[in-house]
């Protein structure tokens, strides 16, 4: 099957066809990912918290986004290489000044093969943008409740349910849109403002915790595979329960090596 590009993802809104994507932080689990049919793959800066144990995903640094960015563009490949690959620009790597943000987005895409990056944020990085997307790196957007400031906000709740909040993303989704972003993830916002916000943009709208109106749809591949009991946001489906799975796999090994009857005569040489 033909690679996923960002224009296909635009003729996608357009006809209406919606977009399905997962985040992925290595080799295995991109494999079967794309395997499975997903559009895009993201290997999001969350690798912080799920694979690195972090509270946040500020720890993240580049050089552990290229380490998981390069093993998901080897199970991509190793599949039918269809996914496109977008890696988030980890904290600091884009903030400092536009030049510094084109340096780090030219990194992660020399060094790991990947098609695109990902910044969070509105007004504030608009130049950086323009910059990164003025060369031909092609950015994702990434507005509402943007982890990588989640000591300003102060909590994980629903953001732009005020009226000034709602208007600011808005503005910021068209302005992300005419700095020549392909895509912009609506994380946690109401399901009326992520309705208008796609509805004003060409360009898609992906939507985690945004409802169905969205372009397309982002989770976290663990927490949709169900790695973790202890988390269950509403807007997260559970695909599976494979902290259920694993575990109880484990546990039948564990038995086995302890009663002596693994390895068997035909599991030895
Ligand atoms: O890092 C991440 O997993 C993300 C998605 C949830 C959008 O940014
Ligand atoms: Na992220």
């Amino acid at each position: 099957a033909p690679q996923v590009t960002t224009r296909k993802l635009v003729e996608m809104k357009a006809q209406g066809e919606k977009i399905a994507i997962l985040t992925a932080y290595d080799y295995t689990m991109a494999r079967i990912l794309d395997n499975s049919g997903i559009d895009v793959l993201l290997v999001g800066d969350s690798a912080s918290n799920v694979f690195g144990g972090n509270e946040t995903t500020l720890p993240i640094t580049m050089e552990e986004m290229i380490y998981h960015a390069k093993a998901v563009f080897r199970g991509v490949h190793a599949a039918t290489g269809r996914a496109m690959i977008v890696v988030d620009m980890p904290f600091m790597s884009y903030q400092l000044s536009s030049e510094d943000a084109l340096r780090n987005a030219g990194k992660l895409m020399k060094e790991t093969g990947c098609h695109a990056v990902k910044l969070e944020g509105g007004k504030a990085i608009i130049e950086a943008v323009k910059r990164i997307t003025d060369v031909g790196i092609p950015v994702m957007g990434h507005l509402g409740l943007t982890p990588q400031a989640i000591y300003k906000f102060g909590s994980y709740k629903v953001r732009a349910r005020e009226e000034e909040e709602a208007e600011q993303l808005l503005e910021d989704a068209k302005q992300l849109e005419n700095a020549g972003a392909f895509a912009v993830v609506l994380e946690k916002i109401p399901m009326e403002l992520s309705q208008k916000v796609t509805d004003s943009l060409h360009i898609p709208t992906i939507g985690i915790g945004a409802g169905a109106a969205c372009d397309g749809q982002v989770l976290v591949v663990n927490d949709m595979l169900g790695f973790n009991t202890d988390f269950h946001p509403r807007f997260v489906r559970k695909y599976a329960n494979l902290d259920n799975v694993i575990g109880t796999s484990v546990k039948n090994y564990v038995n086995d090596v302890r009663q002596g009857t693994f390895p068997n005569e035909s599991e030895s040489y």
